[in-house]
């Protein structure tokens, strides 16, 4: 039980929702009917800070050993990633010829991006797995969790970093400190840093209550993270609204002592924004708690209602947020027949908890199916432009967030 918030150590902490136990969200397994574990999973508002954040922590060795997510299977963020190596040339100057760092590089889609536009690129993943794959696409991967140890190594060996980058791997995190401690460490001295991470106002906002599960430990707002980077001698000098993943937020960092780049407007207009919505307040927890229990209950009624109705449903995307939906609104095989996923890495197997089977995308050939439901809702565009034969012979999709839409 985490009884000290992990941002700024007060004691004041609030559990406002209450998922139950699960079992972790891409643990997917070989053979269904297995035992498997599970954990609480309840969120907690620090009231100091304003930070939200699971009240357990899972060793990560669990969740982030032998890991199947493949970060560029996804086209939209392929493309999302050529528009962040954009951003830091745009406030560099250029990134041609810099070094360019990678937390948690998953199979190198971002630092293909990096490269192609000309940086010296090195990523750090902890994934044995998923490191192999990106060296084997040519991005040099140092497979350890980032750290202060890596941090120095990496600057002996090739010296001070003018890009580091972390993209969807701060809520993974225990201690936030060390975390930024070690950017501080490999930074170049005008160098920046650039994190990404879901905002909070988003996931309240669209009910994203699937994209809570054990591998989050925070969820995030601007306002805890500039008091963070302030101890570690960092400001964050400018964020950016991007659409990926329901909504984050793109934060850039500099050394406190490089002043030449200053502090743009932007980061005063999210923290007005964060406060005017209510963000900063307990209360707006409470009514999402609720908002969250409507949502459940609503899925488990129209997954009752289908089966009732003897239809067919496939998922597709066999994301870990499908896990929480799947799980905590026990919907299974008994109404979903199987999901579809093109990461190699995930077909075969079953997912967490409901043990439904993932297959390949030739596994809708022939199959006539009256519902796809996308778990991978935040990509249901693409989903839907590749799944246009579907829709041809008459099939309907279920967007199961913010609320259950069939279209
Ligand atoms: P993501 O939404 O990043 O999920 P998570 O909730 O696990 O963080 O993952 C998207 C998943 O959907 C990933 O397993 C790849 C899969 N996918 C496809 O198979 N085809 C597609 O066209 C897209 C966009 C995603």
């Amino acid at each position: 039980m985490l009884t000290q918030c992990r941002m700024c150590g007060s004691a004041d902490l609030h559990a406002y929702l209450d998922l139950g136990a699960t079992p972790l969200a891409d643990a997917f397994v070989k053979q269904p009917d297995i035992a498997e574990p599970y954990f609480p999973l309840a969120v907690q508002y620090c009231a100091e800070c304003s930070l939200s954040q699971l009240t357990v922590v899972v060793d990560p060795r669990l969740m982030f050993g032998d890991y199947c997510y493949r970060s560029s299977i996804s086209g939209p963020f392929r493309d999302h990633c050529r528009g962040l190596v954009q951003a830091c040339a745009d406030r560099l100057g250029t990134v041609k010829a810099a070094l360019a760092v990678d937390i948690a590089s998953n199979d190198g889609c971002l630092l293909s991006a990096f490269r192609e536009a000309g940086s010296r690129v090195l990523g750090v993943e902890p994934a044995r797995n998923i490191a192999r794959i990106a060296e084997e696409g040519g991005i040099p991967t140092v497979s350890r969790f980032w750290c202060r140890e890596v941090a120095e190594a990496i600057r002996r060996d090739t010296g001070p970093a003018r890009v580091i980058t972390g993209t969807n791997v701060f809520a993974h995190v225990d201690d936030v400190g060390d975390f930024v401690e070690s950017v501080a460490a490999l930074l170049d001295d005008t160098g920046i840093f650039v994190l990404e991470f879901p905002h909070m106002v988003d996931l309240v906002r669209h009910s994203e209550f699937d994209t809570i599960y054990h591998e989050h430990l925070s969820y995030f707002l601007l306002r805890p993270l500039v008091r963070l980077f302030e101890r570690y001698a960092m400001t964050i000098f400018d964020v950016e609204k991007v659409a990926i993943h329901g909504g984050s937020l793109r934060v850039f960092a500099k050394k406190t002592s490089h002043t030449a780049l200053p502090v743009r407007d932007s980061v005063q207009a999210i923290l007005a924004e964060e406060e005017t919505l209510g963000f900063y307040r307990l209360a707006t927890y409470h009514r999402f708690a609720d908002r969250v229990a409507t949502v459940r209950r609503s899925l488990t009624d129209f997954f009752t209602e289908i089966v009732a109705a003897k239809k067919t449903v496939v998922g597709y995307g066999a994301t870990a947020k499908g896990n929480t939906l799947l799980n905590c609104c026990r919907i299974g095989p008994e109404h979903l027949a199987m999901i579809i996923d093109e990461t190699p890495q995930k077909q075969g197997l079953f997912t967490p908890g409901r043990n439904i089977p993932i297959r390949g995308r030739e596994a809708l050939e022939g199959a006539a199916f009256d519902y796809m439901l996308i778990l991978a809702w935040n990509y249901k565009d693409a989903i839907m432009r590749k799944t246009e034969a579907f829709r041809r012979r008459g099939g309907k999709y279920i967007i199961p967030i913010p609320e259950v839409t069939v279209l």
